[in-house]
């Protein structure tokens, strides 16, 4: 995939990054309500700084340190790109891609347990877990830090929401944004971590697109209600196609609607994007099934893979921020 440009900041947002306040407490990753804006803007600049990184071939300045990667549940994007930042960045990587089958839990080990062993032998952990507190339950134990990389069926995904906000940052100003977020929004891991960080933005409005029984939990909402954030409940996407800034498009899987019918009336191809803003732009985390067409990845509004790329760069800035405060691995806990 060609690498995206680097294309300079609008200058508001660069006037955001110079005055943002430096070293914040973030010792763990659980969940997007974690960042404040100073703490996106001093990520979003390390992840700017991560792209000519990249483009040179890496750097060797964390070459001593090792990240693991603990999976208990499938992942292409979000595992690689992670195991390919900690590369990038010079360091090394232990990674079980099947950790419920492969690891000592198959013989009834906690995860607290092996959260106790895995953060001796390691200076960060990653970790999608089945379980909706997995994330939580390591960091309470955990000597390193953690990084929730997707929890349970309906918790968080919050550095695929980082690397999300990125990607509509590097276009435009996040002030002032419209966006519809469709799909499955009640288990959307995604959905749900974007919609905290959007709210943490000026005179944004979002549209929660979705069938009325897959609807946005009454946790975010009250959420927004709290915190002032403007916000809509919508089940119809004709209604927004054509208002918003951007279109964050996600799955749903079939299961869930009572036909096909109810899939097609939330998908997204070359016939609805006519409808869209000419400068709207599409965003998916991925997968995709039927929901985004084939179609439309030609389009110049299309950003998902990008996106996607978006994710080694948000990545690698993020590892170095939680290393970069932490004495390496290898004193014993007792
Ligand atoms: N977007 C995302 O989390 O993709 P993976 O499941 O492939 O990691």
């Amino acid at each position: 995939m060609p690498k995206p440009t680097v294309m300079p900041l609008p200058p508001t947002q660069a006037k955001a990054v110079e005055s943002a306040p430096r070293r914040e407490a973030l010792r763990h990753v659980i969940e997007s309500q974690q960042f404040t804006v100073p703490l996106l803007m001093e990520l979003f600049e390390r992840s700017r700084g991560m792209e000519h990184v990249v483009a040179r071939g890496g750097t060797l300045d964390y070459q001593n340190r090792i990240m693991t990667a603990l999976f208990y549940a499938p992942s292409t994007r979000t595992r690689l790109s992670f195991e390919a930042a900690m590369h990038r960045l010079g360091g090394r990587v232990l990674s079980t891609e099947n950790a419920g089958a492969f690891s000592s839990e198959i013989e009834g080990e906690q995860v607290e347990d092996s959260i106790r062993i895995i953060s001796g032998y390691s200076d960060v952990i990653v970790i999608r877990h089945t379980e909706e507190d997995g994330a939580r339950r390591a960091a309470e134990v955990s000597l390193v830090p953690v990084i929730n990389a997707g929890d349970g069926n309906g918790g968080q995904h919050p550095t695929q929401a980082l690397l999300d906000l990125y990607t509509i940052y590097r276009q435009r100003p996040l002030d002032g944004l419209s966006v519809a977020i469709i799909g499955e929004l009640d288990r959307g891991r995604t959905a749900r971590s974007l919609a905290y960080l959007l709210a943490k933005f000026d005179r944004v409005k979002m549209f929660f697109v979705s069938p009325p029984q897959l609807q946005m939990k009454p946790d975010i909402l009250e959420y927004l209600d709290e915190h002032g954030v403007r916000y809509e409940l919508e089940s119809d996407i004709d209604r927004v196609i054509g208002e918003v800034d951007v279109v964050y498009q996600t799955r749903i899987r079939p299961e869930r609607v009572r036909d096909m019918d109810g899939l097609r009336r939330y998908a997204i191809d070359s016939k609805v994007v006519q409808r869209m803003k000419p400068d709207a732009l599409i965003l998916h985390p991925l997968p995709r099934t039927v929901e985004l067409d084939k179609s439309v990845d030609a389009d110049p509004r299309a950003m998902y893979f990008r996106q996607a790329m978006n994710g080694l760069y948000v990545r690698m800035a993020l590892l170095t921020m939680l290393l970069d405060k932490e004495p390496a691995a290898g004193s014993a806990w007792w």
